[in-house]
């Protein structure tokens, strides 16, 4: 099978092989979808400052997160309901993932358990996102099973205590067969829009304490935007934060990752890893965010696409690209060890008007 060679030629021909329900599920966003389209958008207004005559004859993407060395910073973020995209779900996507030397953070909302993640991709790296539900027990069970089975860290994400307004998803109409999708978690049909009913809206920052003093992983905090949240997880135990506003499907006009980075990474100091994730298309973009401070990138869409697309080739190819293009664009700005990148790499586009990062 020939796979397309661009990521923007994969996004087209996953819309073409989805069905419209699981297409509009994976594609859309909240309200009038202004903080999905802002998300890639808000990377093209950042310039790279390229050095030149600089030998860049060997990159060097290697990042270090919570204190452990990985082979490039592109992670895969964690997304819900493989198998409405393919057969193959989860575990396909955890091999691509693997062969592509890319961590997977596994969703709660899988429709594979963590063991069977595991299994597929022994030789993966792996982090698992915790939603924790109103029946405590079912969050128990998959923390116990990722603890067991070799996940790296917890992945907290406080961003949808209810779910956003996603009017694509509820024009559909669509309704997920979860009983067959993911028995772990709910015995019954399910609207996608009652998904969110599943999950515990009354959450706070002493649960994310106890999960910090009581898990024997570090846990992050997935879905912070502001800097004042930032310092908040550092006090309660969490080890490193993503700046995320859930690919823009939660609260509609939020900032972007790319534009709320500087700020959470200012306060967060050296207390706390940042990731950021939302709108991450190119190599570029990868390169922007760590020069701002981000030690590694999650990428969402494009990796569901990659697996609708092609299944587990397809994730690898999607992952591939990104690194590929990631270290064309350490070697084009001059800085080959992706290590070396700071804020003198970046600055604001002047053709976004060359508003400062930090206002
Ligand atoms: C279809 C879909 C499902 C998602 N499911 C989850 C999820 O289960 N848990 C979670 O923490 N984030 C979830 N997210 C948010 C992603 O982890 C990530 O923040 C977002 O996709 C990044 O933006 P991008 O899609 O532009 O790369 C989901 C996003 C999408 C598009």
């Amino acid at each position: 099978m020939t796979l397309p060679p661009t990521i923007s030629d994969f996004e087209r021909a996953a819309a073409d092989a989805l069905e419209p329900g699981p297409r509009a599920y994976y594609f859309g966003g909240a309200g009038a979808e202004l903080t999905l389209r802002d998300n890639p958008e808000a990377w093209g207004r950042i310039a790279i400052r390229p050095r030149v005559l600089v030998d860049v004859s060997a990159c060097d993407p290697r990042t270090t997160v919570l204190g452990r060395e990985h082979p490039h910073p592109i992670f895969v973020a964690p997304t819900a309901f493989h198998r409405l995209a393919h057969g193959d779900g989860e575990e396909a996507t955890a091999r691509g993932a693997a062969a592509a030397q890319a961590l997977y953070c596994l969703s709660s909302l899988a429709t594979s358990n963590p063991v069977a993640v595991a299994q597929a991709a022994p030789g993966g790296r792996r982090w698992f996102q915790l939603y924790v539900f109103r029946d405590r027990a079912v969050s128990d069970a998959l923390l116990a099973a990722a603890v067991e089975h070799g996940y790296e860290a917890i992945v907290v994400t406080v961003d949808l205590p209810v779910w956003g307004v996603r009017e694509r998803e509820l024009r559909s109409g669509y309704a997920i067969d979860a009983a067959q999708l993911a028995p772990h978690l709910y015995p019954g049909d399910l609207a996608l829009t009652d998904v969110g009913t599943l999950i515990d809206p009354s959450l706070t920052w002493a649960d994310v304490e106890r999960f910090a003093a009581g898990s024997r992983l570090p846990v992050l905090v997935k879905g912070v935007l502001t800097g004042r949240d930032a310092v908040l997880a550092a006090e309660h135990g969490a080890a490193g934060v993503v700046v995320s506003n859930h690919g823009g499907r939660q609260l509609d006009t939020v900032r972007s990752g790319a534009d709320a980075l500087p700020e959470v990474v200012e306060a967060a100091g050296d207390r706390l890893d940042v990731l950021v994730d939302g709108g991450i298309r190119r190599g570029t973009d990868v390169l922007k965010a760590l020069a701002l401070g981000a030690r590694a990138v999650m990428v969402g869409r494009p990796v569901v696409w990659g697996l609708a697309v092609g299944g587990e080739d397809g994730v690898r190819a999607v992952l591939d690209l990104l690194r590929a293009e990631f270290e064309v664009a350490l070697a084009l700005a001059g800085v080959p060890r992706a290590a070396d990148l700071d804020g003198a790499a970046v600055e604001p586009a002047p053709w976004a008007g060359g508003v400062p990062f930090r206002a």
